[in-house]
């Protein structure tokens, strides 16, 4: 068992990754800036330091201090259309305050990362399913940042030694039970399908009926949070071995933005109001990832691979926060 710095654990993924670290026997501390984390979504026991993963000082303290082994890399900012409206703050907060957490690593003697990457670093896909070979060609800044800092990671491997691991998320969904999806603003389809049930949006706009999809609309790969979750801590075990690498973490099967809308009805036994709209600009037909690499090597297996599955989650959550987390 390791001693683990997750950064971002106050965060969707993040708290429900330190749930099941702490579950699994790891001793756990947080590092996050509560810019979109939620003190409510801290787990009980584990220290939060509220802070900036580009606070090289005090990254090496916390690390040094709680005796940390290897870091699981959660905290960006990661809203697409944001990323093309302010460049900078992307670019500073993703790969520049990146670069600093590595520095306070490397002085406080920690050579482990596990890194929230994301499909966002295939840009239009050359083939589908997406497998770790394909080309990789982001259409918008936060996928530029996530690949740059996939590089980084590469140079200061060569550099210094890090091993590393970068988890390539194609859409993470669902809840835990007890931590579930409260990003604000909201930009997610499940959860926005689901606030619409709930009577807390008007309606859901579908970007585009005209794509060359079975029912036209665009198809996307969701993966369980608790599955995704599952995939760092086999990461862990991995680095501990030795190795680095990068691996897509999705389902191999999509659903197309209709199918979602279906699910969320069947799953609540209310209506999706839904109006169409235009295609968004970057927005490709079709993302499937192949995970045969993270199966084989990490031996990842996803548990929860139903769609059902991870709305029923995600809405039960729901229902016992309905306002999302309340602090
Ligand atoms: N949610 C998805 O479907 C998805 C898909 C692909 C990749 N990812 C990546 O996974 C990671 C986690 O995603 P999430 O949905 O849990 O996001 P989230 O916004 O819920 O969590 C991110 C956390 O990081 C914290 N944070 C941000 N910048 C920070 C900084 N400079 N210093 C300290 N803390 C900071 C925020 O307060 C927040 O708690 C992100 O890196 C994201 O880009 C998410």
């Amino acid at each position: 068992m390791s001693s683990v710095l997750v950064t971002g654990g106050a965060g969707y993924i993040g708290s429900v990754t330190v749930e099941r670290l702490v579950g699994a026997g790891h001793s756990v501390v947080v590092l996050d800036n509560l810019s979109k984390g939620h003190r409510a979504a801290m787990h009980e026991g584990v220290p939060l330091v509220v802070g900036e993963i580009g606070d090289r000082e005090l990254v090496a303290k916390t690390l040094t201090e709680h005796k940390v082994e290897a870091v699981i890399h959660f905290a960006a900012m990661s809203l697409v259309g944001e990323s093309m409206e302010k460049p900078g703050d992307y670019y500073q907060n993703n790969v520049v305050s990146g670069i600093r957490l590595l520095e306070g690593m490397h002085a406080a003697g920690v050579d482990r990362i596990v890194f929230s990457s994301s499909a966002g670093v295939y840009g239009e896909p050359e083939s589908v399913p997406i497998s770790e070979t394909n080309r990789t060609a982001p259409v918008n800044v936060y996928g530029d940042t996530k690949l740059i800092f996939e590089r980084v990671l590469a140079w200061e491997a060569e550099r210094t030694g890090l091993k590393h691991i970068s988890l390539r998320y194609f859409n993470a969904a669902g809840a835990s039970g007890r931590y579930g999806e409260d990003h604000r603003p909201e930009s997610h389809l499940i959860p926005i399908a689901l606030q619409v049930v709930a009577g807390r949006r008007p309606e859901l706009t579908v970007f585009g009926d005209d794509y060359e999809t079975p029912d036209g609309t665009c198809i996307r790969d969701y993966i369980d949070v608790r599955d995704l979750s599952d995939a760092h801590i086999l990461a862990l075990d991995a680095l501990e071995k030795g190795r680095s690498g990068i691996y897509n973490l999705g389902n191999g099967e999509g659903w197309s933005v209709l199918n979602v809308i279906d699910s969320v009805e069947r799953v609540t036994g209310r209506v999706v109001e839904r109006k169409m709209g235009a295609r968004r600009a970057g927005d490709p037909a079709r993302l499937v990832a192949s995970s045969s690499l993270a199966i084989r090597e990490l031996g990842w297996k996803p548990e929860h691979p139903e769609l059902d599955d991870m709305i029923e989650a995600a809405w039960a959550w729901m229902m016992e926060h309905p306002g999302g987390y309340t602090e």
